[in-house]
C-alpha cells in the first residue's frame, strides 16, 4: 500500500519509511508523484496543522497522506513559540538566530519548563483519518550546549539526562523525543487500522 508523506525533507521520509515498512506500507514524497501542494498552516494546534496538510495532499494525490507538525512550547512564554516555532522571529532568522532570540526572551526567567510536541495526521481518500501525538518535557537552558540535531536542540535540556537534545546521539534523542514517540504511536494506530 502506497502512502504520501507531506514533506520536502528527505530525512523525515527516510524516518517514516523505516518505521512503516514493517506494515507493508511504502512511503513516497509529493515530489516523487509530481505534486506540489502549498498548505498554509493556519491551525492553532499541531494536530490541526498536521491534518490540514494531510487532507490537502490526500486530495491532490488521491492516495492516503501522512503529515506532521511539531514545535517547542515554553511555559513562561504562554506556550510559545508553539505552532510558530519554525517562523519565530520572522523569515530572516536561521535555527541559531531563533534559539538566540528564545534565550534573549527568557532572560531573567526562573521558570524554564518547556516541552516539544509532535502531531502526526493521516487522511484517507474515503474520509477516514488517524492522529497520533508525542510530547517530551524538559527545560530551556541558560546557554546553548551541543552541536547535534537541529532547530532548538542546543537549548532544550532533558533534566533526566542533564544534557540538551543537542548533546544526545540521534538514537538517544529518538528514544525520548516527541517525534520518536509520535511516530511509534502512529505506527501502532495505523497497524490497528489496517487490520480492520
Ligand atoms: P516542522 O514540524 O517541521 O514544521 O518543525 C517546526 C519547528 O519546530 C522546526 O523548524 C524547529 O524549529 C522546531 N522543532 C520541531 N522539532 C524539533 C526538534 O526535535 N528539535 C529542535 N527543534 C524542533
Amino acid at each position: 500500500m502506497r502512502f504520501v508523506l507531506a514533506t520536502h525533507n528527505p530525512g523525515k521520509l527516510k524516518e517514516m519509511s523505516a518505521i512503516l515498512s514493517g506494515l507493508g506500507v511504502e512511503v513516497v514524497s509529493p515530489a516523487a508523484l509530481g505534486i506540489t501542494v502549498d498548505v498554509e498552516e493556519t491551525g492553532t494546534t499541531f494536530a490541526e496543522n498536521a491534518m490540514l496538510k494531510a487532507k490537502a495532499v490526500c486530495a491532490a494525490s488521491g492516495l492516503p497522506a501522512i503529515a506532521d507538525d511539531s514545535g517547542l512550547c515554553v511555559d513562561a512564554l504562554n506556550g510559545g513559540p508553539g505552532v510558530y516555532s519554525a517562523r519565530y522571529g520572522g523569515e530572516g532568522l536561521d535555527d541559531k538566530g531563533r534559539y538566540a532570540l528564545l534565550l534573549q526572551n527568557m532572560r531573567g526567567q526562573t521558570t524554564r519548563a518547556a516541552h516539544f510536541a509532535c502531531a502526526i495526521a493521516c487522511a484517507f481518500p474515503d474520509g477516514d483519518t488517524l492522529t497520533a501525538e508525542g510530547r517530551c518535557d524538559g527545560a530551556i537552558a541558560f546557554a546553548p550546549m551541543g552541536e547535534g540535531g537541529f532547530g532548538y536542540d542546543p537549548v532544550f535540556l532533558v533534566p533526566d539526562k542533564g544534557k540538551t537534545f543537542g548533546q544526545l546521539t540521534a538514537e538517544e534523542k529518538d528514544a525520548i523525543s516527541h517525534r520518536g514517540k509520535a511516530l511509534r504511536a502512529f505506527s501502532e494506530e495505523l497497524a490497528t487500522y489496517l487490520r480492520k
